[in-house]
């Protein structure tokens, strides 16, 4: 399995990873926030894995950044969406896209990773909810128990909770 900065051309490949790992109406949403993250620009810029086997796409994870309203130096970023193909699950894909994607952000130098998933499956990369807590996401949450962090760079947590805004792909009340 090789782990890859996606290109644009695999967008309908990691759509098809989307469609197969989620169901539903879900599917249509994530498969959509895939296409908006691919397309949008920001500074700094949205990164995004794939994994792929027999170079064909097997996974998919994006890392967008936040952008805090206080005035705070710390820098985040959001992961989301995480999907790994049914008939590769469970074989690893998923830890290699979110240790990739956490070593590639602490390179750059970024303090908080935050999530919003099964605390179950992202606890065991040392997500906390209690730094989730830490950052005030934009919109209410469907399911408050999913909203874990993890502070990158050895970075001293925020002193109070502060608010933050996220890229225009995920700036969307339905998504959370
Ligand atoms: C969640 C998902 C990305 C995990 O990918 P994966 O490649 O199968 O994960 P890994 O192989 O790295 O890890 C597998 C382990 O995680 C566990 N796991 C998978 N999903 C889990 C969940 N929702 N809660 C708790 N544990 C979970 C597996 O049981 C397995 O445990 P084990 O190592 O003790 O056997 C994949 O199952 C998936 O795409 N699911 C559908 C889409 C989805 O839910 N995405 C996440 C949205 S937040």
């Amino acid at each position: 399995m090789n782990i890859e900065r996606a290109q644009n051309t695999d967008l309908d490949s990691i759509q098809t990873v989307i469609e197969t790992a989620f169901s539903g109406k879900e599917s249509n949403a994530i498969s959509k926030l895939a296409a908006d993250l691919c397309s949008e620009a920001t500074s700094p810029s949205i990164m995004s894995l794939v994994a792929k086997g027999d170079d064909q796409v097997i996974g998919y994870v994006s890392y967008s950044p936040i952008f805090l309203k206080s005035d705070t130096h710390i820098s985040g970023y959001i992961l989301a969406p995480l999907a790994v193909s049914p008939e590769h699950q469970t074989q690893g894909v998923g830890t290699n896209l979110i240790k990739r994607g956490m070593d590639m952000l602490t390179e750059d130098g970024v303090d908080v990773l935050l999530v919003y998933g099964d605390p179950e499956y992202y606890g065991r990369f040392g997500f906390k909810d209690e730094i989730g807590g830490l950052f005030m996401p934009p919109y209410p949450l469907e399911y408050p128990f999913g909203w874990t962090g993890l502070m990158l760079n050895e970075t001293a947590v925020p002193v109070s909770p502060v608010r933050f805004e996220c890229v225009a792909a995920l700036s969307k009340s339905e998504l959370w």
